[in-house]
């Protein structure tokens, strides 16, 4: 017995480059069943790591495939030169399907190496991780580090389809299934009160066992992501929202290596939360509420590093256009805005 919604109506989003690349089709249900519909019949390769190799070897053995490292580390242009050097010993062509099976480490490599090799291949991906199918796999962007500054280079491309099967969360580590629910929490300070209240009614520790449960969540956060990139593909506007927690998440990751990209994000919302209300746009008692369903879910909200050498690494932030930053601040549970500003006023909201 697996879960209601074996197979459920995809989501499509129409973006703005369907007339040359199509749409994208993204399924939460399993793999057996929703794969053999939509892989094309042409060469696949496959992209994934060392862990879904050793946990999922029927999936990933029956192509050709590339395994790449863990980690934020291997996210670098080095590791896609190395994809590109293996296509080519491989013989793909621009006729080649990449298959990218695996978290958010691999669905980003997969997607830029796509977008990249021979001036772009289509692709797909499986997406692994409950971080991967409520946020890194949705949406076309595909990017990789340099020099510890993350996503600094990429590509918006979307792909043919993402498959997101929940079964496969049952292998993911305790910390990497916890670090995706951070993206969950923040799908639902965005833009969905009634998830948030959901969340709220969870049994932390057994939610994974029950199927139906990570299938609404996944898909009401897919639907959420989705709606979004329908309406901003490029990240001009609406798009910003869902950097909510990002900017300091992202410094976060700079200082300290050893926190995901979860942990911080988590971290990144309690300090804009905490910055909100010291700006006067969110309630203390909505804060409070946000920062007790992070901490239900096992999160540590205080930073390794002091605030101010964090916000020394934001104004290297690629997303600061000249002094001007665009500010994430939640205005509510389930509404959030953008606010332009100049980098001195961010900092100021950080007392
Ligand atoms: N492109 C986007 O829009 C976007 C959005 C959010 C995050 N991201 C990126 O996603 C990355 C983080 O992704 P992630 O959290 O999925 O990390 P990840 O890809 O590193 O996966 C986490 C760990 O779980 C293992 N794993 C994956 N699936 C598994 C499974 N089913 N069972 C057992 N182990 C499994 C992996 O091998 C890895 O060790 C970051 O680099 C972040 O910047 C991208």
């Amino acid at each position: 017995m697996y879960y209601i919604c074996s197979v459920v109506e995809p989501v499509v989003i129409m973006n703005k480059t369907i007339s040359i690349k199509g749409s994208c089709e993204i399924y939460v249900g399993r793999v057996e069943s929703v794969l053999p519909r939509v892989l094309p019949r042409r060469r696949v390769v496959v992209i994934t790591d060392a862990n879904i190799d050793r946990l999922y070897p029927d999936l990933v053995h029956r192509f050709d495939y590339i395994v790449i490292g863990h980690g934020e580390a291997s996210k670098t242009l080095m590791t896609v030169q190395r994809v590109y050097k293996r296509l080519i010993e491989l013989g793909a062509d621009r006729s080649t399907f990449l298959l990218g099976i695996g978290g958010g480490i691999v669905t980003d490599v997969t997607g830029f190496v796509a977008a990249t090799y021979m001036r772009g291949l289509d692709f797909g991906f499986i997406s692994t991780t409950l971080l991967g199918q409520v946020d890194a796999s949705v949406g076309g962007k595909n990017g990789v580090n340099v020099n510890d500054y993350k996503n600094m280079v990429g590509t918006f491309t979307q792909p043919c389809f993402v498959i997101s099967d929940v079964e496969m969360l049952r292998s993911l580590p305790k910390r990497e299934l916890r670090a995706g629910m951070a993206e969950v929490i923040k799908a639902a300070v965005i833009a969905d009160r009634e998830l948030f209240e959901y969340l709220e009614k969870q049994p932390v520790e057994t939610f994974i066992d029950n199927p139906e449960t990570m299938c609404n969540i996944v898909w009401s956060c897919v639907g959420i992501k989705a709606d979004i990139v329908e309406r901003d593909e490029r990240e001009g506007g609406v798009r910003r929202l869902l950097n909510l927690g990002h900017t300091m998440a992202h410094a976060i990751e700079k200082c300290a290596h050893e926190i995901n990209h979860g942990e911080a994000v988590a971290m990144g919302m309690a300090m804009i939360c905490d910055a909100a209300v010291r700006h006067g746009v969110l309630q203390a008692e909505d804060r409070d509420r946000i920062c007790a369903l992070l901490t239900r879910f096992g999160f540590t909200l205080l930073p390794p590093v002091p605030t101010a050498r964090l916000l020394r690494e934001v104004r290297k932030d690629k997303k600061r256009q000249q002094n001007d930053i665009h500010a994430v601040l939640p205005t509510g549970i389930g509404s959030c805005s953008v606010v332009k500003m100049p980098m001195e006023e961010f900092e100021s909201m950080f007392g």
